[in-house]
């Protein structure tokens, strides 16, 4: 995959740097000097030492504020393997997961950036970190899928309500349920119950294949547990496991989402969609957006709940609604959540300082950002909500007490409401099963022109998103952003006729993508889904 691709040589280029770094350092690994393991060693100290440290003990100075924490090899524990849960992995277990990296976390795929000599040599050398592999480990005996299509999906979807899955995945598969605020890995960290409706997340890969390899081996270190013993218990069958698994692929959609830089609000007559979930929704198009820890000002975030959003928008020549949807565990405030905003605080204290109170509740919340005026050229104010200088005009909705607001914000954390009757801003917010679906509406033109964005159909408009996940302990700097897109509103009779605008806007499409995505390679990494960052941004 081309996005995927292009993170990994991020990455590495981060790696490059980081072994700089680590050359500096001292003691060495100590290793029977065999010329194999030479060519491994080297290998490593270059592209992986940043991470995983010298002495293969999780420790790099790339290791940073970020969860999942790069693997200690001295442990021995792997989580995509072939082989029973507890067990070491195969050497071509070792040899897959250094090829695909593990989308989802920060760890690179490396079959672009390595010669398959190379890698072979960089697997010898993991090996060496620990004695567990002195004995030869044995392969699962893994059946072969039964496919069946939908009636397999059917029955996959039974059994997933039957062996509880839900209870940490969430009935609709978005990560949200009950146990889920609880969950720790190993070393006390926190960890996310993967949504499981965003396969490209899926640190052992996103086929049908490679789910079912981890519902039979689990994935060591963490709490998702292997299911091997209900095979071999004779209380599901093997082919049901690969059944659970095709249901698991089903909540994915076909393709990972594209990620554009434009939303296209159609035209249509008469009345907008009355709230989030009007029928009139589901024949709009919808636009992915990645997001990603803010990680530019202090304090900065590098644990985000929110990946991306969806947008969708729909004018009338009168006004504008706006449906953004993304998926958050949990509805904030929620005291469920506490402990887990607790340990994820504690988990990142490495950052920066750390507020000493995990337990006011704080609301989940999104920002709409559009610059004060709709630009004659291409500037555009600062993508962090503006300046003093240039501010931008932000919609704010949030979770509790549930509104929306408009105003002013000069830099980050600067927003200042718009008064009264001044505030022509509707809204109106579905939470679902671990999904928020907030509409938003107002009027094109308003009286208040001085502080508000007046909307013109056939203008490519920029607009940027922002979220916040309170039970996760974000507030003020601590959120997920977006860059800057576009929101162009269709008209009736003459489309085409404005392309030439989008388009001169477009060629520095992504810009702002670019200069996160750069602060946060500089500031440590992330754990990001691989794809959101694509390769146009990059
Ligand atoms: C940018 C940081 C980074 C770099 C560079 C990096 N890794 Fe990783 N690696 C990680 C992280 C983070 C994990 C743990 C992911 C998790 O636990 O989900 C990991 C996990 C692994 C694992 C465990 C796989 C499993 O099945 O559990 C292997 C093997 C591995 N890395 C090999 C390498 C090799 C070899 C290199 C160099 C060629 C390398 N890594 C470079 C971040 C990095
Ligand atoms: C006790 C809680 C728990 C239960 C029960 C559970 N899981 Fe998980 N699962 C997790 C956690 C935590 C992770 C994330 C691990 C990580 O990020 O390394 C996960 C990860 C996954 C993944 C992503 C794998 C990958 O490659 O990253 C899939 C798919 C999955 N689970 C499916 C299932 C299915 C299907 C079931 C029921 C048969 C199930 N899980 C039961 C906690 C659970």
């Amino acid at each position: 995959m081309r996005s995927r691709r292009a993170l990994a040589g991020a990455a590495a280029g981060l790696a490059a740097g980081l072994a700089l770094l680590a050359a500096a350092a001292a003691p060495r690994h100590q290793q029977p000097a065999t010329q194999a393991d030479d060519e491994g060693r080297r290998v490593y100290d270059k592209w992986c030492a940043g991470c995983h440290g010298e002495d293969g003990r999780g420790d790099g100075p790339g290791a940073g504020p970020v969860l999942p924490k790069p693997r200690d090899f001295t442990r021995a524990l792997y989580q995509v393997r072939t082989t029973a849960t507890g067990e070491i992995p195969t050497d071509a277990d070792i040899r897959h997961v250094v090829d695909e990296g593990m989308p989802g976390t920060s760890m690179p795929a490396w079959k672009t950036t390595l010669s398959g000599g190379e890698r072979e040599a960089v697997v010898r050398y993991l090996k060496s970190f620990s004695s567990a592999f002195a004995t030869a480990p044995t392969a699962l005996r893994f059946g072969r899928n039964p496919g069946g299509g939908r009636a397999a999906v059917d029955s996959g979807g039974a059994l997933y309500r039957r062996i509880e899955c839900w209870k940490c995945h969430g009935e609709a598969g978005r990560g949200d349920g009950r146990s889920a605020p609880t969950l720790k890995d190993d070393f006390g960290n926190p960890i996310r119950a993967t949504d499981l409706t965003q396969n490209w997340t899926f640190n052992g890969g996103a086929s049908v294949e490679d789910i079912y390899r981890v519902l039979r081996t689990g994935l060591d270190g963490t709490p998702m547990p292997s299911f091997s013993d209900l095979i071999e218990g004779n209380i599901i069958t093997d082919d049901d496991l690969w059944r659970v698994a095709t249901y698991v692929r089903s909540l994915s959609p076909e393709e990972p989402p594209r990620v554009r830089d434009v939303v296209s609000a159609a035209r249509i007559e008469g009345s907008l969609p009355a709230g989030p979930d009007d029928s009139a929704w589901a024949r709009a198009d919808g636009y992915y957006f990645p997001l990603v820890g803010q990680v530019i000002v202090k304090p900065r975030w590098f644990a985000p709940t929110v990946s991306g959003v969806w947008v969708q928008a729909l004018h009338n020549g009168q006004a504008l609604a706006l449906r953004v949807t993304w998926h958050d565990p949990s509805q904030s405030p929620d005291t469920s959540w506490n402990v887990w905003r607790g340990r994820i605080t504690r988990s990142m204290t490495s950052d920066d300082s750390v507020p000493a109170d995990t337990t006011s509740p704080l609301p989940d919340r999104l920002a709409v950002q559009f610059p004060a005026r709709v630009p004659r050229g291409m500037e555009r104010p600062y993508f962090l909500m503006g300046s003093a200088e240039q501010p931008v005009y932000l919609w704010q909705w949030e979770s509790e007490p549930r509104a929306a607001a408009e105003g002013l914000a000069r830099g980050v954390g600067q927003f200042e409401p718009l008064a009264g009757a001044a505030d022509t801003l509707a809204s109106a917010a579905v939470y679902d099963h671990g999904e928020w679906r907030v509409q938003l509406v107002r009027a094109l033109a308003t009286a208040d022109s001085a502080n508000q964005l007046q909307f013109v159909p056939g203008r490519a408009i920029p607009m940027a998103i922002f979220a916040w996940d309170g039970s996760n302990g974000e507030t003020g700097t601590r959120m997920s952003v977006g860059s800057w897109v576009a929101i162009y509103l269709g008209e009736p009779a003459r489309a085409g006729t404005y392309l030439w605008p989008l388009l001169a806007m477009l060629s520095t499409g992504g810009l702002g993508l670019v200069v996160i995505v750069r602060a946060q390679r500089s500031a440590g990494s992330s754990k990001q889904p691989s794809d959101t960052a694509d390769s146009e941004a990059v």
